[in-house]
């Protein structure tokens, strides 16, 4: 990859990798045929048919839609050649337990953002009524029918607040979740949930409450466009200017960054077709401290460092959901960054060209940021372990060489 810029064109969003796997998750629910459109044609989306087709459930692709036949009896066995590849494989573990009543789901261990445990999943479905054995790295539900309860999550937690819901829906009588996380991506599993018969309320809020249903009955669902991949775009203009349409993009769901991305001196014009983003001085730093949805997200901070690292003056970088995301900076200084992390937090003074270097990807968004420092750095970049990148974008070094970037994916 070169330096480029300024960056000119329009670049479509795809559907929400961090919704679309949930919804692949919760079509279990429901025997029969049900249909995604707009799923991202990504790494991650193919691990979960894998885990799922693993289980009985039979799928095509043509072109952005997914069917999938879910059949009556399932194999409730995620192993753990696929969750080691992917954490949200314990997206499975509410569906299955709700349906079928057992489930046998690989631990996921540790992962490149340090600690990452599922202590609250796995309380909540406890308060419903499931019970749990840990044998050679699996963990094994048993529910013979769940009840509704009263769950008070300690951290608006995205995963446990989709499991919990997931399981509710077929719980016998109420359940109310307390602290859920307000994301986006939760609205999305909601409603495709309402779609097919449940019956939720509170969705957006941090109390939800669901009345269980019965049975669920598959139907067709459109995916919510990628805000973190929008945002991807976003920074990728703030480093290289010009001015680019993100056709599809919600700026409703991405209002605090919106807001972060103008206080730098970006400008931003919601349109129908979408978010239209300009660039055509150097940005300003400014400080940046992650939380859960409606704040600013934490996929977004690596992006936003990468940017950070060559605007005007020092922003300091507050991270508050994952203890170890900043392992991607050691990269970012080898660019030339002037980066200082501890712990939490990394103060980022801007410099006025990052340097061209090899470099190593740690994660899906670390990834991501690496490509956004490459497109602001003098001379070639190359990124290790790009595959990471795969994983959560379709065509990313496509989509950045239609609106002028130079990037290829080797
Ligand atoms: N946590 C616990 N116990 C739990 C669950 C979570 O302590 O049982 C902690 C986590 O360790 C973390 C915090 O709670 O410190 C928040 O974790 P959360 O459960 O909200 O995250 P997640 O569901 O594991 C999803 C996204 C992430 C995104 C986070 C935060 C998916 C597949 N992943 O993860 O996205 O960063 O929410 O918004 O939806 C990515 O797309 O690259 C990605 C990592």
């Amino acid at each position: 990859m070169q330096g480029s810029g300024p960056l000119n064109g329009d670049i479509p969003i795809g559907g929400a990798k961090n919704s679309a796997l949930k919804l692949m998750a919760a079509s279990l629910l429901a025997e029969g045929s049900t249909s995604l459109l707009n799923v991202p044609d990504i790494a991650d989306v193919a691990i979960m048919s894998e885990l799922l087709e693993a289980m009985g459930v039979e799928i095509e692709r043509i072109g952005d839609r997914i069917d999938l036949d879910v059949p009556a009896e399932l194999d409730p066995i995620a192993p753990y050649s696929l969750v080691e590849r992917m954490r949200a494989s314990i997206a499975v573990l509410g569906p299955l337990l709700a349906r079928i009543g057992h489930a046998r789901v690989a631990m996921p261990g540790g992962d490149d953002f340090g600690s990452r445990p599922i202590d609250m999943h796995l309380q909540g479905l406890e308060q419903l009524g499931a019970t749990f054995s840990y044998q050679h790295g699996d963990i094994s539900g048993e529910a013979h029918q769940l009840v509704g309860a009263e769950v008070f999550l300690e951290f608006p937690s995205v995963g446990a607040t989709e499991n919990l819901m997931m399981a509710a829906v077929l719980a016998q009588g109420e359940t109310v979740i307390e602290n859920a996380a307000r994301e986006p991506e939760i609205t999305d599993l909601a409603n495709f949930l309402s779609q097919m018969g449940a019956m939720i309320d509170g969705v957006g809020t941090s109390r939800v409450v669901i009345e269980g249903v019965e049975v669920l009955r598959p139907t067709t669902y459109t995916t919510i466009p990628d805000r973190i991949e929008a945002a991807t775009f976003l920074a990728a203009v703030a480093v290289c200017g010009g001015e680019v349409l993100l056709k599809g993009a919600r700026p409703d769901h991405m209002e605090m960054l919106i807001r972060k991305l103008e206080e730098m001196g970006m400008g931003l014009t919601v349109e129908p077709s979408g978010l239209r983003a300009e660039v055509t001085d150097r940005l300003r730093a400014v400080d940046v401290s992650t939380l859960p949805y409606p704040g600013l997200a934490t996929d977004y901070k690596p992006f936003l460092v990468a940017a950070l690292c060559v605007a005007e003056g020092a922003g300091m970088v507050t991270e508050n959901i994952f203890a170890g995301r900043f392992r991607y900076v050691d990269e970012l200084v080898r660019m030339g960054a002037e980066i200082r992390a501890e712990g939490r937090h990394a103060v980022v003074r801007g410099v006025e060209r990052l340097s061209g270097a090899p470099v190593r990807a740690h994660d899906i968004r670390a990834g991501a940021a690496l490509v956004i420092a490459g497109l602001a750095a003098e001379g070639e970049t190359v990124i290790a372990n790009a595959y990471h990148v795969d994983r959560g974008y379709e065509d990313l070094a496509g989509k950045l060489t239609s609106v002028g970037a130079q990037v290829t994916r080797a």
